[in-house]
């Protein structure tokens, strides 16, 4: 595969497109694409783009930098990478080279990273501004105060550098909240590896196990797949280890009578999945466990109904808390009036993270959430928006304000659901969630 195959050459040239028309007349931006990171010696991760130069692109290869020029009467896109090398590529894999890169990938002039820091300085020559997501690669934040250098020196030409240096990325980001039909497809089918892949993993619990062989399931599921790597690193946390938000030690073992928490997704074309599901290792949940369960999923479907174009997190928030308040009172988990708790926020002590985020290249994708000064996301919800829906309830051992029997309990239920013309699509579709499906599942396998 050279370029693409899931989105097509001209939907990232009409990106390109669509960032440009947000530029203004003589100035030029800059993308660089993401750089190999060591892991140890002379052996590196997995190479991950980066998300915005990759949504302008499609090119998967590093170092690589994206150069769009708008003058008075023309606009290029200009792509420098690596060359053909056929040493380094015997050793390390091929490359796309600048020729292939300019037919395959639809750029008006594609160099090699040779010839970067020699026409860098020409380009910017004469623009007025320099559009650049700095901040994120200091070695380049420094190039590029060097290629400004070259420019200012040569004032005696009259030669004129940028003036302002703008921050793009908000741009891009407004962009990427929008998903296309062909992002969506692709978003669609990461959903229904990894819902699989979670499928898999409650066939495969038994009491005994560690979370590590669950773990590897999950990583069987989504690489046999297509989905080579995992979203994020996944947690598999048995008992009130899911009392730990971010735990990804999974190195105990599984027990009975505990529930066993799993957030993982995978990665299919550089886009995320991002789903929790909770269940009884034993497959049975307790009365206690269903208690804390049953009212995690009402908050959830709460929540998830009121998805339509024009709704917000902060009212979605405002949905959960009331449920969550109200079935924590009624379980004597929290006592007192019901509006004082609300007011006073109190269910935070146990839903102790926000209802969701966006999703899509990045698992917390990118796109302004329009937070007032009360801290509320008030961005209103249009269709072709993707986010999570992810309520929690969690009650670590050490709680010794609640009765013993609910303490290491720690549940969390997370969907992905985009936003419709009519209202929303849930993209998590294949992996059970009520009560019933989850034991039917664990007691047929
Ligand atoms: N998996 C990270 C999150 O749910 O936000
Ligand atoms: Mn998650
Ligand atoms: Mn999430």
């Amino acid at each position: 595969m050279i370029a693409n195959t899931l989105i097509a050459q001209s939907e990232f040239i009409g990106r390109r497109e669509s960032f440009f028309a947000k530029m203004p007349i003589n100035s030029l931006a800059l993308f660089a694409a993401g750089k190999e990171v060591t892991r140890s010696n002379d052996t590196e991760f997995p190479f991950c783009q980066n998300k915005n130069f990759y949504y302008l692109t499609g090119f998967n290869e590093p170092d690589a930098l994206l150069v769009l020029v708008k003058g008075n009467e023309k606009q290029e896109a200009i792509l420098f990478c690596r060359e053909k090398d056929p040493l380094q590529e015997v050793w390390h894999g091929r490359r796309i080279g600048p020729e292939l890169a300019q037919t395959e990938f639809g750029f008006d002039q594609c160099f090699t990273l040779a010839e970067r820091d020699a026409l860098l300085p020409q380009y910017l020559e004469g623009k007025a501004e320099l559009h650049y997501c700095h901040g994120v690669d200091a070695a380049l934040d420094q190039q590029v105060l060097v290629w400004l250098s070259v420019v200012k020196s040569q004032a005696k030409q009259g030669k004129t550098a940028p003036t302002n240096i703008v921050d793009c990325a908000p741009v891009v980001h407004e962009m990427r909240l929008l998903k296309s039909d062909a992002e969506l497809d692709i978003m669609r089918q990461a959903n229904r590896i990894s819902g699989a892949a979670h499928q898999r993993a409650m066939e495969k619990t038994a009491i005994g196990k560690f979370e590590y062989q669950i773990e590897a399931e999950l990583l069987h599921e989504f690489a046999r797949n297509g989905a080579r790597h995992p979203a994020y690193a996944s947690i598999v946390a048995g008992g009130d280890n899911a009392n730990i938000l971010h735990y990804t030690d999974n190195g105990d073992t599984l027990k009975d009578n505990e529930l066993l928490l799993i957030d993982a997704g995978g990665e299919l074309a550089g886009y995320a999945a991002d789903i929790t599901r909770t269940f009884p290792v034993n497959g049975r949940f307790s009365e206690e466990q269903k208690h804390i369960y049953q009212l995690v999923l009402q908050a959830q479907e709460v929540a998830i109904n009121a998805i339509k174009p024009g709704a917000t997190f902060a009212e979605l928030n405002a949905a959960v808390c009331e449920v969550l308040t109200g079935g924590l009172l009624e379980l004597g988990i929290l006592s007192g009036d019901f509006k004082q708790l609300i007011a006073e926020k109190a269910c935070k002590k146990y839903f102790i993270h926000g209802l969701g985020h966006w999703l899509g290249l990045d698992v917390h994708d990118v796109g302004d959430y329009q937070i007032d000064e009360e801290r509320q996301q008030r961005r209103k919800f249009e269709p072709g928006m993707v986010m999570t829906i992810e309520p929690g309830l969690y009650i670590p051992l050490t709680d010794t304000q609640v009765d013993e029997k609910w303490r290491g309990i720690g549940v969390r239920i997370e969907d992905n659901i985009l936003v419709t013309e009519q209202g929303f699509e849930n993209l998590t579709v294949n992996v059970p969630k009520s009560i019933e499906e989850i034991e039917a599942l664990m007691a047929n396998s």
